[in-house]
C-alpha cells in the first residue's frame, strides 16, 4: 500500500494521471490536492468520485498549513506535482499569480516532502512536471535535449524554470528524491478551451472565428494526453533520482497547418461541406515574446524506460474532436459557470 499525493489532479492532464493512477493501481491511495481555480474541474473525474482508493482535498499548494496537515495526515510515500498556472497569455497579462502558484507552490510542498521524508528517503519520490517551454525558442532545426540550457521567455515559463531549480536545488542539498520530466505541448479530452486547440474545436462549433497568433507559422510538437500520463506512470515508478526526461510527440505542426487539418476533420465530423470551417480563421496580432518553435528529443526516455507515443497524430485529433463533440454539456458548464453549481451540489459548499 502506498499513499500517493497528485497535485493539480482536477485540471487536464492531472485528471488523466488520476484516471490512470486510480484504475491501475487499486493498491495505492491517491490524494488530489487541488484548488479548484477557474482551470480545476471536478467533472473531469466524475467516474472516479466513488473509488476507495481515490480521495480529493480542496486546497492550495501555496497555504502552508493545509500542506503540512495533509503531509503530517497521510504520511505519503509520493508526490506528482502538477498544479500550476499553465497558460502563457494569462501570464503575460497577470504574471504575479503564476510566481505565486508555480514558484512558491512547488517550494512548500518541496519542504514539506522534506520535512516529513526526513532520514528515511529510501522508496519516497518527488516528481516535478515540467514543460519544455523552461528551453526557450528554437529556430528551424535542432531539438530540445535533456542538457539544453535553460532560456524560458515568458513569466509562464521563467516561473516552470524557476521551480525545476528548485526541485534540482533539493535534490542536491537536502538529498530529497526527485525526478523532473519536461513535455511538449498536450492535447486531448477535457482540456480547458483557453488553449488552441479547444478553443478552435469551440469556435468552429459555434461559427465564431478562430484566432491565429502573428502568421501562424510558429511550430509547437503536439503529443496526445494518455501518452503523457503514460510517461509520468513510467518515470514515477522507473525513473533515476535527480534525473530528467524530456516527453515529445515527434510530432511538429505549424499552427496554421494545425487548424487547417483540424477544419477538416471537424468538417467531416459536423457533416459540413469541406472548405467551411477554414473560412473562419482569423489573423490576429500577435502574442507577446511568442516563442518561435519547440521541438522534443526524447530518446532517453525511450531508451532507458522504453516508452513510446502510442498514437499517429491524426488518429488523435480525430479521438479528440469526437470527444469534444459528444461532451458539449461539459464544454457548456465551463463557458457558463454551471460548474459552479455542481460543485456545489456535489459537495454542500
Ligand atoms: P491546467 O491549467 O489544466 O490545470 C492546472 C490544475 O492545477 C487545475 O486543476 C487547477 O485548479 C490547479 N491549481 C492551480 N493553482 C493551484 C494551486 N495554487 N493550488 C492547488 N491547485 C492549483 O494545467 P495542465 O495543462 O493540466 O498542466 C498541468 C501541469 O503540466 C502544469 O504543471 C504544466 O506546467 C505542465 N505541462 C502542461 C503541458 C500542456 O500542454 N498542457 C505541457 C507540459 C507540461
Ligand atoms: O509546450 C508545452 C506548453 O504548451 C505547456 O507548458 C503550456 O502549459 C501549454 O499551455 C502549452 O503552451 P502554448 O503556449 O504552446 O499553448 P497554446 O495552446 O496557448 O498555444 C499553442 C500555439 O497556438 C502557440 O504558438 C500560440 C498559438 N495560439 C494560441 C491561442 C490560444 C494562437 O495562434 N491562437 C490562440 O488563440
Amino acid at each position: 500500500m502506498k499513499t500517493i499525493l497528485i497535485t493539480g489532479g482536477a485540471g487536464f492532464i492531472g485528471s488523466h494521471v488520476v484516471r490512470l493512477f486510480v484504475n491501475k493501481y487499486p493498491q495505492y491511495k491517491i490524494v488530489n490536492l487541488d484548488a479548484l481555480t477557474y482551470a480545476g474541474n471536478l467533472e473531469n473525474l466524475k467516474d472516479l468520485e466513488f473509488k476507495p482508493n481515490y480521495e480529493f482535498v480542496k486546497g492550495d499548494i501555496t497555504d502552508l498549513k493545509v500542506v503540512n496537515r495533509l503531509f503530517a495526515n497521510y504520511h505519503f510515500d509520493g508526490v506528482i506535482h502538477l498544479a500550476a498556472e499553465s497558460h502563457v497569455d494569462r501570464s503575460i497579462s497577470n504574471p504575479l499569480e503564476f510566481f505565486n502558484t508555480n514558484i512558491l507552490g512547488t517550494v512548500t510542498l518541496l519542504n514539506a516532502a522534506r520535512m516529513e521524508w526526513q532520514g528515511h528517503f529510501e522508496g519516497k519520490r518527488f516528481y516535478h512536471i515540467s514543460t519544455d517551454e523552461v528551453y526557450g525558442s528554437l529556430g528551424s532545426t535542432g531539438l530540445f535535449t535533456e542538457s539544453t540550457a535553460y532560456d524560458p521567455r515568458s513569466p509562464y515559463s521563467a516561473s516552470k524554470a524557476s521551480s525545476d531549480h528548485l526541485v534540482r536545488a533539493y535534490f542536491h542539498t537536502y538529498g530529497l528524491p526527485v525526478v523532473i520530466s519536461n513535455c511538449s505541448n498536450n492535447y486531448g479530452p477535457n482540456q480547458f478551451p483557453e488553449k488552441l486547440l479547444p478553443l478552435s474545436i469551440n469556435n468552429i462549433l459555434n461559427n465564431r472565428p478562430i484566432p491565429i497568433y502573428g502568421k501562424g507559422d510558429n511550430i509547437r510538437d503536439w503529443l496526445y494526453v494518455e501518452d503523457h500520463a503514460a510517461a509520468i506512470d513510467l518515470i514515477f515508478h522507473e525513473g533515476k533520482n535527480g534525473d530528467t526526461y524530456n516527453i515529445g510527440g515527434i510530432n511538429e505542426w505549424k499552427n496554421i497547418d494545425l487548424i487547417y487539418l483540424l477544419c477538416g476533420v471537424m468538417d467531416a465530423e459536423l457533416g459540413r461541406a469541406a472548405g467551411t470551417s477554414e473560412k473562419l480563421i482569423t489573423f490576429v496580432k500577435d502574442r507577446a515574446g511568442h516563442d518561435r518553435r519547440y521541438a522534443i528529443d526524447s530518446s532517453k526516455l525511450m531508451r532507458e524506460l522504453g516508452w513510446k507515443p502510442s498514437l499517429q497524430f491524426e488518429e488523435g485529433l480525430r479521438k479528440t474532436v469526437k470527444w469534444y463533440l459528444a461532451n458539449q454539456e461539459w464544454m457548456r458548464h465551463i463557458l457558463s459557470g454551471e460548474y459552479e453549481d455542481y460543485y456545489h451540489k456535489q459537495y454542500g459548499e
